[in-house]
């Protein structure tokens, strides 16, 4: 395993917990201050979501997955770069904002309500809007994502939030669609829960169009935060971390808090055929958990799975905030390869990578769902926090990484330059708290030998982020 980085070895002693406090501060800065060089190819904006305010009112909020969302948007030009930031203009928000309490459940902290009025919403929750963790593209309109299903749609300048774009089939959804590009559908995943539940994938074709791919009856659903696509297939990873729909409807807890890890069972991962919906396969292997697919394709009559596993779903508690601001040690993903053999059933399993790697993205448009060879993710070189870029090479088995003693870097998200043919032939953008000047800034690497072209300055901080995606058109 090669290894290069930026600066010299050495142990970090910088606190990420800046990363998790709130930022007030909305607005338009029209050229942040660069360091460096950006390509003149690299033309459009980088838009992204995540929590932002961790207090509702004089109340903490349990989790870093409940903060109220905030849209940031960079915008390049001309070797410029302009940030914008505002609020997610969601009725969760307008009415935590005008009431100063929480208004709808949120991952893991809920509304004081009465007895009265937990039992009387219990079966028809109100359902929070707070799209918190992922942006993606509906036709011409852009949506912030959540788990619940009530994508919002947002203006990509303004930022303005435009309300729910379309209802999901089912009362939970992943943040992680996927894009097929010979048809411009975004296929998705959701769970009907109720007295016959049931696993769904569907398709959206802008607001209106909604097509049932798939629905499988399911007893007591997994959590589901993303599945794979492969050019034939659907796969979803059921890890055995599992939640009762009665008792989501009835125990009167926070959401999370009512899903138990039942290792006993396995992981099961549930192959649908993506033209007729059926359920092809069933494969059965050890237990696990992730939050992220990464990639999934056939090769020899072999379904390749690609996620960043953990052992189990410690890192959901190991994410409440009283634990991170603690500074407790964070579990480690990596990178884990399922093979599923489509001919013998048989799962075989090994890791790709000694780093660890969380938040894992490859050039999409022209690999997902194909052989490849590079994953950048965001890994742990100290125990805390997510401190170093990590760029896989399956091919190699190698890992190269880019790290800065203080900093603290959020998902690279791969831009491929116009023309470039090769896997790696861009840039990767990552916010990066630079926790030593309690600022974030936008680092633009090189994404083939993760060399620094730039950092774009942010003139605050900006609070840990989950996702976001590069657009050349806005
Ligand atoms: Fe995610």
């Amino acid at each position: 395993m090669s290894t290069t980085s930026a600066v010299p070895a050495a142990r970090s002693i910088a606190d990420p917990r800046l990363g998790f406090t709130s930022l007030e501060e909305e607005g338009t800065i029209d050229s942040l201050q660069v360091d460096g060089a950006l390509p003149q190819w690299l033309e459009g904006s980088l838009l992204r979501t995540g929590p932002a305010k961790f207090e509702v009112g004089e109340r903490p909020l349990a989790h870093w997955f409940d903060g109220m969302a905030m849209l940031h948007r960079y915008s390049f030009a001309g070797g410029r770069v302009s940030y914008a930031n505002r609020f997610l203009g969601s009725r969760a928000f307008r009415e935590s904002r005008d009431s100063g309490q929480l208004g709808f459940g949120e991952f893991a902290s809920d509304p004081c309500r009465s007895l009265f009025k937990r039992l009387t919403t219990a079966f028809s929750p109100a359902l929070s809007d707070n799209a918190n963790v992922n942006v993606a593209r509906l036709d011409d309109e852009f949506i912030a994502m959540t788990e619940t299903p009530l994508p919002v749609v947002f203006d990509p300048h303004t930022l303005d939030a435009a309300g729910v774009a379309y209802r999901p089939p089912g009362q939970l959804t992943t943040a992680h669609p996927h894009h097929d590009p010979t048809c411009g559908e975004l296929v998705n995943f959701a769970v009907q829960l109720g007295g016959r539940s049931s696993y769904r994938f569907f398709a959206q074709h802008g607001r209106s169009e909604q097509r049932l791919i798939a629905s499988i009856p399911v007893r007591d659903p997994g959590y589901v935060h993303s599945f794979g696509m492969s050019e034939r297939f659907l796969i979803l990873a059921e890890f055995p971390f599992v939640v009762s729909p009665a008792r989501l409807a009835l125990s009167g807890r926070p959401y999370i808090e009512n899903y138990r890890w039942e290792p006993e069972r396995g992981t099961r991962l549930l192959v649908v055929d993506r033209a007729s919906g059926e359920l092809r396969h069933t494969f059965e292997t050890d237990a696990m958990f992730a939050f992220h697919h990464v990639n999934a394709f056939e090769q020899d009559c072999e379904l390749v799975v690609d996620l960043s596993a953990y052992e189990d779903p410690e890192v959901i508690d190991a994410l409440y905030l009283d634990r991170v601001r603690q500074a407790q040690p964070l579990p480690r993903a990596k990178l884990r390869r399922l093979r599923l053999g489509l001919d013998n059933g048989q799962v075989t399993s090994e890791l790709l990578c000694d780093e660890s790697l969380e938040l894992g993205r490859i050039d999409y448009g022209r690999r997902n769902g194909r052989p490849y060879r590079y994953v950048f993710g965001a890994g742990q070189r100290g125990g805390r926090w997510l401190d170093q870029i990590v760029k896989a090479d399956l091919q190699e088995r190698s890992a190269q990484t880019w790290f800065q003693d203080g900093c603290f870097p959020g998902e690279p998200v791969f831009v491929p330059e116009p023309g470039n043919e090769r896997e790696d032939g861009g840039v990767l953008l990552s916010v990066t708290l630079d926790a030593e000047r309690e600022t974030s800034f936008l680092l633009v690497l090189d994404a083939g030998d993760l060399s620094e072209l730039a950092r774009a300055q942010v003139p605050h901080h900006i609070p840990f982020s989950f996702h976001g995606n590069f657009y050349s058109q806005v």
